[in-house]
This record gives C-alpha cells, sequence and structure tokens, in this order.
C-alpha cells in the first residue's frame, strides 16, 4: 500500500516573525479587501477569513503537552493539549475586528482592551484607556492589532504589558498587514514577541500609510470612512 501525505504549506519564519504561506488563495482575498472599490461587507467578511488563519497560526506558538485519548474504536491517539493559560488584548479600535475571529475559535476567552491614540502637539503614542484581566501576568497574550505601520502604538501597547508583568517571549502579535519599517522598529526593542502576519508590504508613504497597503483598515472595516 503507498500513502502519500500531504504537508500544508509551511508559513515563513524569519526570527520571531511569521509570514502566513503567500498561497493563491491569500493573495486572492487580500486581492479583495485590498481593492478600494470593495464592498464593505466583503471586505468585513473576507478579512475576517484572513484573521480566522492568523488566529489558528498564532495558536500553534503556545505551548503543547502530550496528551493520550481512547478514540471510539478502542485505540489510543498521541495528542496534545495546550498548557498555557491564554488571553486576547484588543488595540481599540483597529484591533476589535479581530476580536469576534478569536471568540469564535475560543468562546470563553477572556479579552482586554487598550486605546492608546498619538498626541496631536507631542505626536508620541498616549495610553488614554486599558482593562486588562487580573492575572495577564500569568497568561500567554494574543494582541491584536491588523495593521502594524510605524509601530509607535504597537510598542506602547507591548511596554504596558509588560509592565502589568507579561513575559516578552509570552507576547503573540497577531497583525494582518505590515512593512519592513513596522517589523524593524517592533523588534528593535522587543526581540522576544512573535509575529504573525499575512503579508509584509513595501514600505510607507510619507502620510505613514502602508504600500501598496489597504488604506485606513479601522475607517473601512467599522464603516466610518
Ligand atoms: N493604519 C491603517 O489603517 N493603514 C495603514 O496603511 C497604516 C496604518
Amino acid at each position: 500500500m503507498s500513502v502519500t501525505t500531504v504537508s500544508p504549506a509551511e508559513h515563513h519564519v524569519d526570527g520571531n516573525v511569521h509570514v502566513l504561506p503567500q498561497t493563491n488563495h491569500l493573495r486572492a482575498l487580500h486581492t479583495i479587501i485590498r481593492d478600494r472599490t470593495a464592498r464593505r461587507e466583503d471586505l468585513v467578511f473576507h478579512s475576517r477569513r484572513i484573521m480566522r488563519l492568523l488566529i489558528e497560526t498564532g495558536l500553534d506558538l503556545l505551548p503543547y503537552e502530550k496528551a493520550e485519548v481512547e478514540t471510539p474504536v478502542g485505540s489510543t491517539y498521541d495528542g496534545l493539549r495546550l498548557t498555557s493559560k491564554i488571553c486576547g488584548v484588543s488595540i481599540i479600535r483597529a484591533g476589535d475586528s479581530m476580536e469576534t475571529e478569536l471568540r469564535t475559535i475560543i468562546p470563553s476567552v477572556r479579552i482586554g482592551k487598550i486605546l492608546i491614540q498619538r498626541d496631536k502637539v507631542t505626536k508620541l503614542p498616549q495610553l488614554y484607556y486599558s482593562h486588562l484581566p487580573a492575572d495577564i501576568a500569568e497568561r500567554h497574550v494574543l494582541l491584536l492589532d491588523p495593521m502594524l505601520a510605524t509601530g509607535g502604538t504597537a510598542l506602547a501597547a507591548i511596554q504596558l504589558l509588560l509592565d502589568k508583568g507579561v513575559r516578552e517571549e509570552h507576547i503573540v502579535f497577531i497583525n494582518l498587514l505590515t512593512v519592513p519599517e513596522g517589523i524593524a522598529v517592533l523588534h528593535d526593542r522587543f526581540p522576544n514577541v512573535k509575529l504573525v502576519t499575512s503579508a509584509v508590504d513595501r514600505q510607507l508613504n510619507e502620510n505613514a500609510y502602508m504600500i501598496p497597503g489597504i488604506g485606513d483598515f479601522g475607517d473601512r472595516f467599522f464603516g466610518t470612512d
């Protein structure tokens, strides 16, 4: 009997940067959501499909232990079980777009919130609000923000998590789109944070939008453009 094992396309890993396999299918999803004429319902539906892939990939980066179960035919399956407590932390507002997908995969997941905005005068990221699980220091954190551009907000959010006792290597940043500048800023300061993304674009333009990009994702997703 011949057995063919088909391995799923490996995602590309460079240090702590995990890029989803650039399959034709993923590129087709990006083609829909990046189109400036996309209807909002199509953008929401198809970006959520990518978010689901990103979160499933992020969950694979968490620690597991061996777990055997007996199958209905009396045999043993040598499986695995997640060992760590986790929580999602959404960077308001764009991060909230990813929350539904995380809740669909793990309905009981705890969700923290962080609101950081750039001060109009100093241009520095300013923390306006945060509400996080009391035991967050014991958890692995899936940090949710679909856009990693200049990295200012991400750095401030991660610093807040570290100040709350979360270990840097326990943070998995779930991100839909980034650029090399964003990755460099993130990993210069926090090299142990794992980044999971679905695309690395060319560059930032003079207005800090990613190119070729997706426009203002929060506005397009929530219909405020
Ligand atoms: N935020 C967005 O929504 N889009 C970009 O291109 C950059 C930051």
